[in-house]
């Protein structure tokens, strides 16, 4: 038995949506506790409702609270791959573990900021 049904469960994502999405993923287990030691380096961005950056030219900052955990899996990967060109997510995107986008995708889909 794989075991992201009981990762979604403890991620809290109780919506039914979320797990079929999930199950096309690696099956990590996203741990949304582990995300608060990574989030430091996200909230700066993507904490500040309408905040936008400059670089390399003006941007606005998508909201990643209550998007889905596969969504924000597989963008953090394209970033990583090179598949999305933003400069500055993709420098944060390739410091990033496997395991860092799980749990990073776990705490921002059950809602937080
Ligand atoms: C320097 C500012 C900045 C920082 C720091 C930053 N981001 Fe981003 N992020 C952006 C911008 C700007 C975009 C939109 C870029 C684009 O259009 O591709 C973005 C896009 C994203 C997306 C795609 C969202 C969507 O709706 O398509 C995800 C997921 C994401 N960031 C996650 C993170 C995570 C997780 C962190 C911390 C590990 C982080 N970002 C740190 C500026 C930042």
């Amino acid at each position: 038995m794989r075991n992201h049904f009981s990762m979604a469960i403890t991620a809290g994502l109780l919506v039914s949506a979320a797990v079929p999405a999930l199950a096309q993923q690696p099956a990590l287990a996203g741990d949304p506790k582990e995300a608060h030691k990574k989030i430091a380096m996200c909230e700066g961005c993507h904490g500040i409702p309408g905040y936008k950056t400059a670089y390399p030219q003006v941007y606005h900052v998508p909201m990643l609270g209550g998007q889905q955990a596969a969504y924000i899996s597989s963008a953090l990967h394209a970033y990583k791959a090179g598949q999305r060109k933003h400069p500055s997510m993709r420098g944060i995107a390739a410091s990033l573990s496997d395991q860092d986008i799980a749990d990073l995708a776990a705490y921002y889909s059950a809602g937080h900021k």
